[in-house]
């Protein structure tokens, strides 16, 4: 997220707008968390991981009449437009901030990429990154001692996370929400693989399937006598969010931030910002917000004919 706020606040000066920060999301704007950004303020954050206005969930918000509150408190403080980076909940909260009047533009920040109407969200390639790095390092382990690994990753209820890392980790199973997977499956991947002199594999949990733990019980009690290797579990957790942006994230968080100010300077509002085939374009909360994003079909081919484990569609 550093990377877009640096660009809202370096576009935005450069074309002669003043840039005010809210700490801590929209809780920030009940709390009159209001900090003047400007160059100095924002050096140096293209490198950094996380928000440094920080981020908090907001209850008031929630209620019936929290966003009337928060535009009355932004008009208050003679705030002319807002832009707001986030996932589903966040977004959501713009779209209602839109529907009073006031203007506002959103940019898709979640590592989960579960956002639809963008092909990628900010962070989602640093979290992949970081994931791809932790199992490449795991595996030493693997193989070294003849054992399958049990990865859980992030990405709430989708499975992009889990799939992607799979593939470009040349992982054996995908265990995915919008999958179904089939243990008794997963066994004879696991043991083909021992059998031809592989002698270790990598099985990656989606964290909207189970836990790790879960999954990794569901296994050993339906391999108990077949399974012919130790199995353990590493669940990533919160470092999947800590890594400092890579090119491809601070290349989009920089363009989303920047088309952000360029569209609110054009009149643009209710819309959020998204990659489309590589070009930025605007897509209006409305059409968006509330629609489930689907794992790319091409995504899933590739995984399949690269020999990967997925499960069966369901219903
Ligand atoms: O939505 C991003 C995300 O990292 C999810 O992948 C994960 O389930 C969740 O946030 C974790 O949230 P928290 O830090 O509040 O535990």
């Amino acid at each position: 997220m550093n990377p877009s706020i640096r660009s809202v606040v370096r576009t935005g000066i450069g074309l002669g707008v003043e840039v005010i920060g809210i700490e801590n999301g929209y809780q920030g704007i009940f709390d009159h968390q209001f900090i003047p950004l400007g160059a100095l303020e924002v050096s140096g954050k293209i490198r950094d991981a996380g928000t440094f206005l920080a981020t908090t969930r907001c209850m008031a918000m929630m209620q019936p009449d929290g966003p009337a509150k928060v535009v009355e408190i932004l008009k208050q403080n003679k705030l002319d437009a807002l832009v707001v980076i986030g996932g589903d909940g966040s977004l959501t909260g713009a779209q209602k901030i839109h529907h009073l009047g006031y203007p506002v533009i959103g940019l898709p920040g979640t590592i989960d990429n579960d956002i639809f109407g963008t092909d990628m969200g900010i962070g989602v390639d640093t979290a992949l990154d970081t994931i791809i790095h932790s199992i490449d390092m795991i595996k030493a382990t693997a193989a070294s001692h003849r054992r399958c690994f049990v990865i859980e990753v992030m990405g709430r209820s989708s499975g992009y996370l889990a799939l992607m890392s799979t593939i470009t980790t040349g992982s054996q199973v995908a265990v995915v929400p919008e999958y179904k997977h089939n243990i008794e499956r997963i066994i004879e991947t696991l043991n083909r693989r021992m059998q031809r002199k592989h002698n270790n594999s990598v099985i990656v949990v989606a964290e909207g399937v189970c836990t790790g733990q879960e999954f990794m019980d569901e296994l050993l009690a339906a391999g108990r006598d077949r399974l012919d290797q130790e199995v353990r579990l590493t669940v990533l957790g919160h470092i999947q969010r800590g890594g400092s942006p890579t090119h491809f994230d601070r290349l989009l968080g920089s363009r989303m931030g920047e088309f952000a100010v360029l569209s609110l300077l054009q009149g643009e509002t209710g819309a959020m910002v998204a990659t489309v085939g590589g070009t930025m374009r605007l897509r209006n909360f409305d059409e968006i917000l509330g629609k489930k994003r689907a794992l790319n079909a091409d995504a899933i081919r590739l995984a399949k004919n690269l020999g990967i484990e997925i499960g069966d569609v369901t219903e």
